[in-house]
């Protein structure tokens, strides 16, 4: 059904998906009171969109539904076989991809692994990982320790190593706000 839909009837469709899982969880945006999560879903999408108009051969509407899934199966209810389902096998194996693996003990363990199931899956998965880190690259919670600040700057150079060459545009953005994000700690 889903193959049949352009993207922006795609969009529509999983953003729609995405906000009411995220929503049952009361998940909100993290740094601010009440927002929903669904703000960061989309701005990642968003991020996503504009990559594609600078990416030769890009399945925009893979990526587009990688995006606005990448965290359901993370920090919601939802299951992979309900995503395979609804949205079949490649958006899921990417979906499967951008998710933790929570029985790995430490945060470094988590991301060493999710990087290298990303790294085996379509340039369009690569995309997704990078636009996420750009997103998330904005002005810290406040409570946030200067370590946290400095470990995650250090995430986010790993994530550029492992993944740039997948998208030139975004991995040139994300540079960007690496470099950017040392404001937070260094001053
Ligand atoms: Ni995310």
């Amino acid at each position: 059904l889903l193959n049949n839909m352009d993207i922006q009837t795609t969009y529509q469709q999983t953003i729609l998906y995405a906000a009411a899982k995220h929503q049952a969880v009361k998940q909100r945006l993290p740094g601010t009171e009440n927002l929903p999560y669904v703000i960061h879903l989309s701005d990642v999408a968003m991020e996503i969109l504009i990559a594609s108009q600078h990416t030769e051969n890009f399945n925009t509407k893979l990526a587009v539904q990688a995006a606005l899934l990448h965290d359901v199966v993370e920090d919601t209810k939802t299951t992979l076989d309900e995503l395979r389902l609804i949205y079949g096998e490649e958006v899921t194996e990417a979906v499967s991809a951008l998710t933790k693996n929570d029985e790995l003990t430490t945060k470094e363990e988590q991301m060493v692994d999710s990087l290298k199931r990303i790294q085996s899956q379509p340039k369009e998965v690569w995309a997704v990982k990078l636009a996420d880190r750009i997103t998330n690259l904005q002005k810290p919670p406040s409570k946030w320790t200067k370590q946290r600040k400095i470990n995650y700057h250090a995430e986010a150079q790993m994530i550029l190593d492992a993944l740039g060459e997948g998208n030139a545009y975004l991995a040139s953005r994300l540079a960007t706000k690496i470099t950017e994000y040392e404001f937070y700690f260094k001053s």
